[in-house]
């Protein structure tokens, strides 16, 4: 398939779950724009050289989202949340961060997420995705299972806040002496990690969690450390399906970002965001990750039907 279908046919496969909602993101529909500082510390700067991570205040624009593809689901209910960040750089261009609330991805190449997320597309008579099928998919692909169970097993977020972010790609990054290292990226809330249950959740207004957000900003910045989370010498860095264990891998922290407000000016009166996982910068290069990779094109297919 060209890269042009398959990108088309991931956007597909989204819309056949979550609806087609003219004018929002095919996945991640629901979400705020912020505006905020990251400054780096110099432990990052020894393994890479990205203009970023050498220390100098850098501008972001900080997107909080849920991962649901439909903008009028409740907050409350069981989702991935999303944290993107774009970077602005001295010399005028940008690098992104994005970032999940899961610590692995479900689908190991972008032909198993559509295989998978075909297979999730409601019945439209009882609302409900043929069982037989999702289980077939599951017991043909064991890898999916970690990151089902970090979504099953995560309770509703009490705020954007407070939710800890991994990129789930790994990448290369390349040190002014040209040394590599392969690292994911992870966001550590700085208030803490904090959840609810399901009921109290669902008691709450449906756009809970941007309520919650404006107040809290009301009262001060909210602030996530960046840290590094290095390779070990035998992690598969192309596959995103595995988690790394928590406590096992040498951490490196970065430098902290510091969300000041809501951005007034961002996606208003024709601007248009996008936050790509693969555009990097001098200093940090791509994995062969194929679903790292088939993003970016999904990405495109997704912002052209949502402006147009
Ligand atoms: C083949 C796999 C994937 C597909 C097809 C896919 C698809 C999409 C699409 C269509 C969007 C909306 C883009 C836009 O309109 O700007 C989106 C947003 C997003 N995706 Fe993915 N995605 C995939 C994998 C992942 C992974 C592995 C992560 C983990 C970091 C992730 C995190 C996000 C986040 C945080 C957003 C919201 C970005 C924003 O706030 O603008 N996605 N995704």
């Amino acid at each position: 398939m060209s890269p042009v279908g398959l990108s088309e046919d991931l956007v597909d496969a989204i819309n056949g779950v979550s609806g087609v909602h003219r004018g929002f993101r095919a996945a991640h529909a629901k979400g705020v724009v912020c505006e905020g500082t990251f400054t780096a510390r110099p432990e990052g700067a020894g393994l890479t050289r990205a203009a970023h991570l050498q220390g100098e205040p850098v501008r972001t624009t900080v997107r909080f989202s849920n991962g649901n593809g439909d903008p009028g689901a409740h907050d409350g209910s069981r989702d991935g949340r999303g944290m993107a960040v774009k970077f602005y750089l001295p010399d005028g261009s940008r690098t992104d961060i994005v970032s999940l609330t899961l610590p692995c991805f479900f689908a190991r190449t972008p032909e198993d997420f559509l295989e998978f997320t075909r297979a999730r597309k409601p019945d439209p008579e009882t609302g409900q995705p043929d069982m037989q099928r999702v289980g077939a998919y599951l017991g043909a692909h064991p890898e999916a299972q970690a990151a089902i169970q970090a979504a099953l097993s995560t309770p509703p977020a009490a705020s954007w806040a407070q939710c800890t972010y991994n990129s789930i790609h790994a990448y290369a990054l390349v040190n002014a002496a040209g040394e590599r290292r392969f690292v994911r990226y992870r966001w550590l809330p700085e208030a803490g990690e904090a959840a609810l249950d399901d009921e109290e959740a669902r008691g709450l207004q449906a756009d809970y969690l941007r309520e919650e957000l404006e107040r809290r900003l009301g009262r001060g910045p909210v602030a996530f450390e960046l840290r590094l989370r290095l390779a070990a010498e035998d992690d598969d860095v192309d596959d995103p399906t595995v988690p790394w264990p928590e406590g096992e891998r040498d951490e490196v922290s970065a430098g902290r970002l510091e969300v000041t407000g809501f951005d007034q000016t961002r996606e208003r009166g024709g601007d248009v965001l996008v936050f790509d996982p693969s555009r990097v910068t001098d200093g940090i290069e791509l994995s062969d990750d194929p679903i790292l990779h088939a993003r970016a094109g999904a990405y495109s297919v997704s912002v052209a039907r949502r402006t147009s």
